[in-house]
């Protein structure tokens, strides 16, 4: 028999700051499940204001006019609305806004990955003081809970490496470059026209998404946040179908992967197309999914994965922290932020970083090209794990795979390869996850 339960809600007021595709999802969740809500946790969420650059643009959600304000005073000032909920995207005016709210002793619940690997550090040191609670768990692969167990149920946790496919485009690309064998420009032109890419690409193709991303996650990881700029950063841009195809060949997919590892004389962080053998979980990560893999000394290696964008996926994220941060404000225990921005860690230059190769040469035919690449790779002490010589109508390609190597070391091989005379040139070098 259903009852109808008449419990006394507190109410807990929130403004938007932005209505797009994230937001959208948000006041979606928001208002569509606001008895669910309620039920749930016994606050009842109420979207005051939202703050939008277009009052008259046609809206994916069916929103009161009277909410829209184009003044973001009307919300980061409201004397009424408890949680600013951020999702504008880019650093201004996100950043002056989200500290206008956490001033006037607002919550503030972001998606923003771009602002919080620039400026997470002050944005924390201010929503500290002000004694209020910074939330961002939708700004790194959007559904995925992945900040909140790095917070919470892996606090008591020495993590050694937090690593994965944080980037959706990219994963669409390479999936359809590797299944359907195209080239990198035919891919990317669909992905535009089906909305996964952006007319201007860069920021995923180029690795920066991924890396902003990483900068947060080994800043909760590791509490330690490592400078941007640190983060070493290669796109996808380069990836041939001919390298797709020989990886395959030798049991590999490529995936554009960002990795964060902990090692005695500092942080690995860095984001770069990689082999992942075939059997290794992220090598099942397909098309816009995302997949981070987390390891601890205790606990193993876990697998998170799901949707690492989208409307609804990543208004959940937004949703799940609301929910958190009203429940801290109802219960007075705003603005205990753990230490993932207060200490920089140092992260270690590429060239001490150790990987093995997966190199594509072209050489000369009838030459001794093939003894001496085997000659300056032992000579420099490194192993060949596999050596392919494909021969052509014109060329003769080498396809190698080298023992795990010190960055420094094999470049200084390469460029004692590209001087030599019988080696045309070096059509691909792409480092592999694992040995
Ligand atoms: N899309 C995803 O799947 C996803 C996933 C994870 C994280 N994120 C992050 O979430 C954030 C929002 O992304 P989105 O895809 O929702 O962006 P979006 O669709 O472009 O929406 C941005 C919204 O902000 C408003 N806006 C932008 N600049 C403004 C300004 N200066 N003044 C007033 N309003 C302004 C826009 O107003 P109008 O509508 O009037 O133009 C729009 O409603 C970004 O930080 C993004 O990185 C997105």
């Amino acid at each position: 028999v259903d009852r109808e339960e008449k419990i006394v809600l507190q109410e807990i007021k929130i403004g938007l700051l932005g209505l797009g595709t994230v937001g959208s999802g948000v006041y979606r969740i928001l208002t569509e499940r606001q008895k669910f809500l309620a039920q749930k946790t016994g606050l009842n969420f109420i979207p005051k204001r939202i703050l939008v650059r277009d009052l008259g643009r046609k809206r994916a959600v069916a929103v009161d006019p009277g909410l829209l304000t184009t003044d973001p005073t009307q919300v980061v000032a409201h004397p009424e609305i408890d949680l600013v909920v951020e999702v504008l995207g880019g650093v201004e005016p996100a950043r002056s806004l989200i500290a206008a709210a956490l001033q006037a002793k607002k919550s503030v619940i972001t998606a923003n990955k771009e602002l919080i690997a620039t400026h997470g550090a002050q944005l924390y040191q201010l929503a500290r003081e002000q004694g209020v609670d910074l939330f961002f768990e939708a700004s790194v692969a959007g559904g995925i809970p992945i900040l909140g167990p790095l917070q919470h149920s892996l606090a008591g946790e020495d993590i050694e490496a937090v690593y994965g496919i944080v980037n959706g485009t990219t994963n669409y690309i390479l999936t359809a470059m590797t299944e359907q064998a195209r080239s990198y420009a035919d891919v990317l032109a669909e992905a535009q026209a089906l909305g996964y890419a952006e007319a201007d690409p860069t920021a995923d193709v180029a690795g920066h998404d991924a890396a902003r991303k990483l900068a947060i996650l080994a800043a909760l990881a590791f509490d330690q946040y490592v400078d941007l700029d640190d983060v070493y950063c290669e796109g996808i841009e380069k990836i041939k179908p001919a390298d797709i195809a020989f990886a395959s060949q030798l049991g590999y997919v490529v995936k554009l992967v960002a990795i964060a590892r902990k090692k005695a004389a500092g942080l690995e962080a860095r984001v770069h197309p990689a082999l992942v053998p075939a059997g290794h979980p992220l090598a099942g990560i397909k098309g816009v999914f995302n997949g981070i893999i987390v390891e601890g000394w205790a606990v193993g290696s876990l697998l998170f994965t799901g949707a690492g964008a989208g409307q609804m996926p990543t208004g959940s994220a937004v949703v799940g922290d609301i929910v958190a941060a009203a429940k801290n404000y109802v219960a007075g225990q705003r603005g205990k932020p753990g230490l993932g921005f207060v200490k920089k860690s140092r992260v270690l230059p590429m060239e001490e970083v150790e990987n093995s190769y997966y190199l594509r040469l072209q050489v000369e035919a009838g030459t001794m090209a093939v003894a001496k690449v085997v000659r300056h790779l032992s000579e420099a002490g490194v192993e060949l794990k596999t050596l392919e010589i494909c021969k052509g109508n014109e060329q003769v390609d080498l396809i190698l795979k080298t023992s795990t190597v010190k960055e420094g070391i094999f470049m200084q091989v390469l460029s004692l390869l590209q001087a030599e005379r019988d080696i045309k040139q070096v059509d691909a070098v792409i480092r592999c996850l694992v040995e």
